[in-house]
Parts: C-alpha cells; structure tokens; sequence
C-alpha cells in the first residue's frame, strides 16, 4: 500500500541501516511489510537473513523488474520498504516512480548536502510526470554530537525546498556495530543501543506521519 524509498546517490549515508532498521521496526508492530534491496551490494538483504525474525525482503535491481515489481508488491503488502541503490540511475528513477514518500538520507557534510540537492533534482523530475508523486523528505544522518555542522546542515537544507524531519540520527558505534552483529539497535545492550533506538523509533514515528492510515500507537520493537 505505502511505497516508502530511502535513496540518495551517496554511499554511507545510512540508506541500508535505515531500511533494515525501518522494515524490522514495521514488521514488529506486525505491519505487513517487505524490504525490496534494490543496491548491488545487497547487504540490506544479507543483514535480513541473519536476523532471528523473518522480516521478508526481495532483491530486485533491474530499473525494469523495478518499475514492474514494486506496484505488485505494494499491492501485496501494507509497506514496502526500498533500498535505494548508489547513484542516480534509471533504477533510482524507477524506484521513484512506484513510491508514495521518497526519504533521503543526508550526512551533515557540505559534499553530501550537494548530492541530497541531485536527488531532490531527481525527484522533481519524477514528480512532474506524476502530479506531484513521490512526497519527499530528508534527515540528517550520522551526525556527529557536538559539531556544529549539524546546525548548519539543518540551515542550509530547510532552504532547499524539501520538508527537513526533526529528528536527527547521530553517529553511534553500536549503530555501525548492528549488521556484523546480525542485529538490529533493538537487539543490542548498553545505553548508547537505548538511545539510538529511541531515535530511529522517532524517525520512523515522524515518516508514518507523512503516510496514509499512519499509526500513532505504535509500539517500538521490545529489547
Ligand atoms: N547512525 C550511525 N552511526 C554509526 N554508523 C552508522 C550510522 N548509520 C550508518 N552507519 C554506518 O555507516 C556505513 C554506511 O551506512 P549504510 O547504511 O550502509 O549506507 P548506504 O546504504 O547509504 O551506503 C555503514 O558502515 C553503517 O554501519
Ligand atoms: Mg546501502
């Protein structure tokens, strides 16, 4: 039914991790939810299959299996879930062209607010030939607590004409320790896991604001 895309042609911006974090979260809320990685590095779908709960996933990477096969799919299933592949290619495109909400993930770095700017490009180009579809946001990601770029990048990006989300996702080693711990941060101990996964329950509360039938009860995932 929702289509929700995490894409942005940059690599390291937390795409996958937001994606498997965002599909587990769904999944325990017992949405009816399917993550499609459409990245060639497959590791949304890798980090999928060594978690203990059966969140389904579908890798599909052609630019035409996924114009074709996400519609299917959002017939299928209340969420689809798309991990948006490096760059900005036809796949990028397509994938745009079969979601409802576009996130764009976006380090607060000045090299990488430029490139949240190309796929905001992009999807404008999309949303012309569809009256406006996707919607699009973005977050900053990885920030790193006590710099000031994330202010600045919070600045720069609330002009660039896209709606910025209040929550901010910082840089955390138990967030990048997740996929070698076949985990999720709800899986893991200790307080920095605690409060990375308040904020990633945040992000996701906000995102289901932007949906249709958006739960407000949501319960996070239990420890
Ligand atoms: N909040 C975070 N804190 C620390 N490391 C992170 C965080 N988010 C992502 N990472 C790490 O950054 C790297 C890139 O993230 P990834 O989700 O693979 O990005 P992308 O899919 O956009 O290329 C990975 O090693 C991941 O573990
Ligand atoms: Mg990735």
């Amino acid at each position: 039914m929702s289509v929700v895309a995490f894409v942005n042609q940059k690599g390291g911006c937390a795409k996958s991790t937001t994606s498997v974090h965002f599909a587990y979260w769904l999944f325990h809320q017992q949405r009816k939810v399917i993550l499609v990685d459409a990245d060639a590095q497959r590791s949304s779908s890798i980090w999928l299959e060594t978690l203990e709960d059966p969140v389904p996933f579908e890798v599909i990477q052609s630019a035409e299996d996924l114009l074709a096969k996400i519609p299917q799919l959002a017939d299928r299933y209340d969420y689809v879930v798309v991990d948006g592949p490096a760059g900005l290619s036809d796949a990028t495109k397509n994938i745009l062209f079969g979601s409802d909400l576009a996130v764009i993930p976006c380090q607060p770095t000045g090299v990488d607010l430029r490139s949240a700017a190309d796929a905001i490009a992009l999807i404008r180009q999309v949303q012309a030939d569809r009256e406006e579809r996707p919607q699009a946001t973005i977050f900053v990601s990885r920030a790193v607590k006590g710099t000031r770029l994330k202010d600045e990048a919070m600045a720069v990006l609330n002009n660039i004409g896209v709606p910025i989300l209040n929550t901010v996702i910082h840089q955390r080693q138990t967030v990048a320790d997740t996929f070698g711990q076949a985990a999720t941060v709800w899986e893991l101990l200790g307080k920095a896991s605690v409060e990375a996964a308040d904020e990633f329950d945040q992000l996701f509360r906000e995102i289901m604001t932007l949906l249709p039938r958006s739960s407000q009860s949501a319960a996070s995932p239990k420890k």
